[in-house]
């Protein structure tokens, strides 16, 4: 078709595409890095311009897109950054390819289950929200978006203590119990403030975040900010006092001298919040065997096989790769759950063959709420469920229960 015929309204999309692309962050002089580490993603180039409507999404990347092009480049940064050279963050999507499904034919597969029970709770879907902090830094409505809609489809969210509204409203607007995700700080009597709030709201279930005790190195995180001409300093101070600022889990603590950071943390921590709660206690960010059997020693509840979406360490290794070994040294004594680079229904029916329990999504449902907010967290929850759903079907699983690793092949095995 000639230019000229090109509709106004095409050619305005499709520049406002171009504006939000992280093709051109490319070309510019503040990228240096390898397109899919923005994308999470090998195929971003074949998609079109941002969809305007939640129902417009074919599948869970299109609202990368939308979002790239609704938030501000610092926000976005922080949304999709990796650590160093964001290797493992590629290395959470590359490594799905190396399981392959084995369908099984000839089930009558007109209904199936994706019901999942975790601590006597049954929620409709293994598909989780993962903790995320500053969700308002995507959407005014932030947390309480993804809460609504989560809430609405009956799927868990584990909120973040650096979450941008307070438990008791995301409890409210979500309407089931919330799991509560704790970064100890490296004051306990602070710690045990979170605990203790986190319980009285209802939380039945603490999330030990144990992977980034220490600093990171968000390269991408910082060439994005360096784009972006905002001041930022009204919201963003250095420590903890400027981190704490909008938090609302750290109101009425003082916080003096203390640091989100606690690189003296040791497996000690797990006996003193069994002490301090009531709560089941879930490990997330363990990568490997020998730590795995070291939460089943200290008496945690469950793991969440994590590297952070590629956000902690730089590993270069996929969580889909970990947790075989985890779930062989657990032995099934405590569930496991896994996240970091799901991204479809086949990750997720890899995953749950592999012996998880469940498993949790960031960017996805996050990209979903700064495109279009509460209603883009459900359609991307929709999109999964429905595509785990579909290969279900395909590979005549009729119940999540009924999956095992008889439906996957893993290619790293001679
Ligand atoms: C913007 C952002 C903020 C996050 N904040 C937290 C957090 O506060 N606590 C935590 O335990 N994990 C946090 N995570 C990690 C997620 O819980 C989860 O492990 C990760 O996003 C899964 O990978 P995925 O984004 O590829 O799905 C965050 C991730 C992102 C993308």
């Amino acid at each position: 078709m000639p230019t000229s015929r090109i509709r106004a309204s095409d050619r305005r999309r499709f520049l406002r595409f171009l504006a939000g692309s992280s093709l051109l962050a490319l070309s510019g002089p503040a990228w240096n890095g390898d397109r899919r580490a923005i994308a999470g993603s090998a195929t971003d180039i074949a998609r079109g311009p941002a969809i305007t409507s939640p129902n417009e999404a074919i599948n869970v990347f299109d609202f990368e897109t939308a979002a790239r092009e609704k938030l501000p480049a610092a926000h976005f940064g922080y949304l999709t950054t990796g650590v160093d050279d964001d290797a493992t963050l590629r290395a959470n999507r590359e490594g799905f390819s190396k399981f392959q499904i084995r369908p099984r034919r000839l089930v009558d597969v007109a209904t199936v289950d994706t019901t999942v029970e975790l601590f006597g709770q049954t929620w409709k879907s293994p598909i989780v929200l993962a903790p995320a902090g500053s969700q308002k830094a995507f959407h005014p409505d932030g947390e309480i978006a993804a809460a609504r809609a989560a809430g609405a489809m009956r799927h868990l969210q584990i909120l973040s203590t650096g979450a941008t509204s307070s438990v008791e409203a995301v409890r409210a607007a979500h309407g089931g119990p919330l799991w509560f995700q704790l970064y100890p700080t490296d004051a306990w009597r602070v710690t045990q403030a979170l605990v203790k709030r986190a319980e009285a709201a209802g939380c039945p279930v603490l999330v030990l975040t144990v992977d980034l005790p220490v600093g990171r190195n968000t390269e991408t995180e910082r060439r994005f900010a360096r784009a972006d001409t905002r001041p930022c300093a009204s919201c963003h101070q250095p420590g903890l006092a400027g981190f704490v600022r909008r938090k609302p889990m750290f109101d009425g603590l003082d916080v003096t001298g203390v640091s989100i950071l606690a690189p003296r943390l040791t497996w000690d921590i797990i006996g003193r919040l069994r002490d301090t709660t009531r709560m089941k206690l879930v490990v997330k960010g363990i990568e490997t065997r020998e730590d795995a059997l070291l939460c089943v020693r200290h008496g945690a509840d469950g793991i969440i096989v994590s590297n952070h979406g590629g956000r902690a360490e730089e590993s270069g290794r996929a969580t889909i790769e970990c947790l075989p070994e985890v779930v062989d040294a657990v032995q099934g004594r405590i569930p496991v759950l896994v996240d970091s680079g799901f991204r479809r229904g086949t990750d997720v029916f890899k995953a749950l063959a592999l012996g998880a329990k469940a498993i949790c999504i960031g960017r996805p449902y996050l990209w979903g709420l700064a495109a279009f907010g509460q209603s883009g967290v459900a359609r991307v929850l929709e999109i999964l469920d429905w595509e785990l759903e579909l290969i279900m079907r395909h590979a005549g699983v009729t119940s999540l229960a009924k999956l095992d690793r008889s439906f996957v092949l893993d290619t790293r095995r001679p």
